[in-house]
Parts: structure tokens; C-alpha cells; sequence
């Protein structure tokens, strides 16, 4: 029997720009229940809510001061119930994010920590005296500067993976773990459906704190990377990060942890948890950790072209162990927008259109994020007084200081860096501020203008051929082809760069998925099938069976049942 979350497709919603329902300028739990109808006609399945909870907002929110309630700028606990119980009536699901390994530095755990030596919360977070007026090791950040923040109150150090602001949790405390787990169960008796983990990989750290011996600062890895220009160039960015953070993260004692956290969710029926990491290990079993990990290097590219995705393919679903399950995105709050990321300039709405039909016919749960949906691109954020993501200010301050760069180009180039650009607010019509938040309100992120060329709710709901109901479409010839869902993957002419075929065999339906990820014409030869496949979903309107040369069109898709099998 196939679980929900195998069947389901995910749409997260980032809440502070997906709807403001008391015209502040923020999203709201208000403004979401009265898109609940919107949703579901979208078709989607299941909801991840990025932080929902009380938040100074150093880090968007996924700095938390208070697990077990609801951001006072959101609403209250009753108006998250309204949500959720909204979705189940109307047959959907709702995962929240759950940050594990860090708080807020004004969640009271840590103000009791941090208040002095022996307060019996002191051991919650992790403390350290350092050596000689120093910190214990040369570990950074991974948002920069030390990771070891010094506390004039008690002359110590306290460790922090991301800001000085987000102390990390002490997991090898017992007090921690179940605190947690009962913040786990205060949300999943409510009813949520699952959790998110933030992180994940990040919970614990080498034991002996070893100093990493990478031989660069975080600066100098920006102008590296930064100056990099051939793949090579970037593959040694990366291998020096790892270098760099390799005592802080993916450490012993993780997969016993997770399989803990497996326990508690096992006290609730047909709950999910999906892990912010690539890292297959986390399946453990295939039983035992995390139900889903993400598919992280799916999207690692500026082109999905077919040998992109069938390499990715091979690598990794046959190391999924019997019992996980695959789960595929291209964009989330953290990345670029898909328009953006994966356009050519010329034909990014084309692009996108293949992309979606990838992810939504490959094996594994899609996960979509708010506002793709009509084709959103990235923000353009131009004045440092906006940005909201302190990663962009970073880099607008590496900029100048690394690069001596201009203000107006440091300025754009963080804009393209930071993380602004992807949750800037979701544009519902051609109207003032993109009809997020009422005329002469001030959205808390401004409000991409593209909302005025066509890219908003309102004009594609009206237009049979937008975006938004290429998206609907396909989401609904997924949920009619159970073989799109359930069915293994078998790649097929497996030499083709752009073309990409596989077949999706499952015990009830077999079904043919052809995609051309180029911008030429194609023409190709289809494997001789004992009954000729029967078109279900076809991106030029082509009815009927195939057979012999196929003529592709450029970015054209074509999703095909098996008949008579
Ligand atoms: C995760 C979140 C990201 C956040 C970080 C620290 O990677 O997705 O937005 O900044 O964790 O919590």
C-alpha cells in the first residue's frame, strides 16, 4: 500500500509572502486559509510551511524563540488550526519546518543558558572556555566569521553552526532531545502530518573539536569562488568548503539520533519526515531515519538536460534502500527561482515547462515552491535598506571590501547572491503591490514588478495556456497515471544529451515520458513497443499512439500509457 506522501505532491509555502491577510504588508495565517481553495484547485497535495513560529527574524524566521507557538505577526494558534484543519478537509496534508539544530539566542532555553556557569540549562547549548583568551578551534561559521561567539557575562564561548544569533543545541544532552521530541509531538497531536528537518546535517559536531586544517578563511573561498569560471574551478570551491566544515557537520551519533526522532513519529500513524540533506544515509534502513531525503543534486545545475537527469538518476535510486522513498525539487526559499536558474534568456518559459514535467513524472515525491507555479523570476532587490536576508548584506559588504566594488554593483550582485530574491511576496494580480498587500502598504520584501507583464495569479488563471494551468495539467495527469506515481524508473536511449525517454513500469500501468531539453527539432526513433503507446499528455496537443520516427518539436513533452500490457 502506497503511503500519502508517496502519491502526494508538496507545495511549500514560505508564509510571510504567500498571502497577508490583514493588510500589514506580511503574510499571514488569515491571508493562507483564504488561498486554501486556491490550492486545492491548483492540485496540489501536501503543504510545507517554512517557520511558522516566534522569531526575532535574524535568520527569516528559522531563528526560533518559541517551538510552540505561532509568530504574534502571523496570527495565533487557533488561526494555525484553522489552516490545518482547512487543508484536511479538503483532502490535504501539512508538514511544518522543524529547525533541530540551533535556536534563537532569545529562546529562554538560552537565556537561562547563557545567564551563568551552573544554571542547570548551561549544558543545553554548547559552551566552552577556549585556550588562552582564544576559542577552542579555528571553525567557522558557515555565515561567516567564528563559529565560537564569546559571552562577557560568563567568559565563555558558545558554538553557532550559521549567526551568532542561532546557538546550537547540545544534542548529546538527554534534557535537549526530549524537549524536542516534545515540541515533535505538541505539533503532531494537533494533527500536523510530518516534519521538514532544517539542517539536519549540521546537529552534531566532532566530539574532540579537531581544528580543520583547510589552509583558507572564508574570504579568500568567496574570491575564489567568485573567480571561478570553469567547472573544475567550482568542484574545488566546493571540496574546500567541505574541508573547511568537515568536523561540523554529518558527525557520529546522527543516524542513532534520527532513529529516535523515527520513534517518536512511530507513536502517530502515517506521519513523514523528510531531511534538508542529499545525504542517502539518512535513510538508514530504508525503515528506521528519515522517510525522504532530498534530491539536492538534481538541481545542481544551470540545464536539466537528459544526461543530467539520467546520470543523477543512476546514481542514486538504486542506493535509495528498499523502503525510502525519492524526492525530487528545483527550488526552494534557499535557491534561485527555477525561471531564473534554469532560463536561457530566450526561452525560459519553455525550459521551465520541461523541468516541471521532469520532476513531476520521475520517481520520487515532488516538492514545488510558492509562486513557480506562475513563472515567478528572481527579485531584483537594488537598495541595501530592503534586503531582509542578512546574506545578502554579507555580500554587499564582501563586495566592497573583498572586490572594492561600487555600491550600486555590490548591491546588485548581493541581490543575486542573498536569498531575497526567491521569497520576495507572491504576486496574486495585476494590481497594486501585486494584490500581496493592500495600495500604499509597504510589503516587508518589495514586490517583483513582473507582476505587471503577466507574471501574477490573476491573469494566468484566465488564460488557458498560462503557466499556472501547464502546472494544474500535469499535476492532474499525475495524480490519473498511477504509473507515474508508483512506477520504476527504466531509462531508455541512454545516449541521447537532450532527449530525454524512460518508462515508468508499474504493476497497473506502464507509462512512456519523452522530453526534449533542447531548442532544436529532433527526431526520433521509438523503440518498437507490441501495442503502440497511447498519448496522455501531450505539451503540442498531439492525440492518439506513436511509433516509428518521432519529429520532436523543441521542449516538447510527451507522456504516453503503455495500452494492453
Ligand atoms: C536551512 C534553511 C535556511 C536557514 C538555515 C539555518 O538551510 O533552509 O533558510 O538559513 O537552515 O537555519
Amino acid at each position: 500500500m502506497m503511503k500519502w506522501w508517496q502519491k502526494a505532491v508538496f507545495y511549500q509555502i514560505y508564509p510571510r509572502s504567500f498571502s497577508d491577510g490583514n493588510g500589514d504588508g506580511i503574510g499571514d495565517f488569515q491571508g493562507m486559509i483564504s488561498k486554501l481553495d486556491y490550492l486545492d484547485d491548483l492540485g496540489v497535495d501536501a503543504i510545507w510551511l517554512s517557520p511558522h513560529y516566534p522569531s526575532p527574524l535574524r535568520d527569516c524566521g528559522y531563528d526560533i524563540s518559541d517551538y510552540c507557538s505561532v509568530a504574534p505577526e502571523y496570527g495565533t494558534l487557533d488561526d494555525f488550526y484553522e489552516f490545518l484543519d482547512g487543508l484536511h478537509k479538503r483532502g490535504m496534508y501539512l508538514i511544518l519546518d522543524l529547525v533541530l539544530n540551533h535556536t534563537s539566542d532569545q529562546h529562554p532555553w538560552f537565556i537561562e543558558s547563557r545567564s551563568s556557569r551552573d544554571n542547570p540549562k548551561r549544558d543545553w547549548y554548547i559552551w566552552h572556555a577556549g585556550e588562552n583568551g582564544m576559542p577552542p578551534n579555528n571553525w567557522f561559521s558557515t555565515f561567516g566569521g567564528s563559529a565560537w561567539e564569546f559571552d562577557p557575562q560568563t567568559k565563555e564561548y558558545y558554538y553557532h553552526f550559521f549567526f551568532k544569533e542561532q546557538p546550537d543545541l547540545n544534542w548529546r544532552n538527554s534534557q535537549v532531545r526530549e524537549a524536542i521530541w516534545d515540541v515533535a509531538r505538541f505539533w503532531l497531536d494537533l494533527g500536523v502530518d510530518g516534519f521538514r528537518l532544517d539542517a539536519v546535517g549540521t546537529i552534531y559536531e566532532d566530539s574532540l573539536l579537531s581544528d580543520q586544517h583547510a589552509g583558507i578563511n572564508l574570504d579568500d573561498l568567496y574570491v575564489l569562488e567568485r573567480n571561478s569560471k570553469i567547472p573544475q574551478e567550482h568542484t574545488r570551491v566546493v571540496e574546500l568548503w567541505e574541508e573547511i566544515f568537515k568536523y561540523q557537520h554529518d558527525q557520529p551519533g546522527m543516524h542513532e539520533l534520527m532513529r529516535e526522532l523515527r520513534e517518536v513519529i512511530n507513536e502517530y500513524p502515517d506521519r513523514v519526515l523528510v531531511g534538508e540533506t542529499d545525504d542517502l544515509s539518512y535513510y538508514g534502513n530504508g525503515s528506521d531515519e528519515l522517510h525522504m531525503v532530498f534530491n539536492f543534486p538534481l538541481m545542481r545545475t544551470r540545464r536539466l538536460s537528459a544526461d543530467w537527469v539520467r546520470t543523477n538518476q543512476s546514481e542514486r535510486l538504486e542506493r535509495i534502500p528498499k523502503g525510502g522513498w525519492a524526492c525530487n525539487t528545483l527550488g526552494n526559499h534557499d535557491s534561485a527561482r527555477m525561471m531564473s536558474e534554469y532560463g536561457d534568456g530566450i526561452h525560459d518559459e519553455c525550459i521551465v515547462r520541461v523541468n516541471l514535467a521532469i520532476l513531476l513524472t520521475l520517481k520520487g515525491t515532488p516538492f514545488l515552491f510558492n509562486g513557480e507555479e506562475i513563472g515567478m523570476t528572481n527579485a531584483v532587490l537594488t537598495n541595501p535598506d530592503e534586503f531582509r536576508d542578512p546574506l545578502s548584506l554579507r555580500t554587499y559588504e564582501m563586495e566592497m571590501r573583498l572586490f572594492n566594488c561600487p555600491g550600486d554593483e555590490a548591491a546588485s550582485c548581493a541581490s543575486g547572491n542573498g536569498r531575497d530574491k526567491t521569497r520576495s511576496p507572491m504576486q496574486w494580480k495585476n494590481a497594486p503591490n501585486g494584490g500581496f498587500c493592500p495600495q500604499g502598504i509597504k510589503p516587508w520584501l518589495p514586490v517583483n514588478q513582473d507582476y505587471q507583464q503577466g507574471v501574477n495569479v490573476e491573469t494566468q488563471l484566465a488564460n488557458d495556456s498560462s503557466l499556472w494551468h501547464y502546472y494544474k495539467n500535469l499535476l492532474s495527469i499525475r495524480r490519473e497515471n498511477p504509473a507515474l506515481v508508483e512506477g520504476e524508473y527504466q531509462p531508455m536511449m541512454e545516449d541521447d544529451q537532450d532527449i530525454l525517454v524512460f518508462r515508468r513500469i508499474s504493476t497497473v500501468q506502464n507509462c512512456l515520458v519523452i522530453c526534449n531539453t533542447c531548442s532544436e527539432n529532433r527526431i526520433i526513433k521509438i523503440p518498437h513497443f507490441k501495442h503502440p503507446p497511447r498519448i496522455v499528455y501531450s505539451s503540442l496537443g498531439r492525440e492518439g499512439t506513436i511509433g516509428g520516427d518521432l519529429r520532436l518539436k523543441p521542449f516538447e513533452v510527451l507522456i504516453m500509457e503503455e495500452v494492453n500490457i
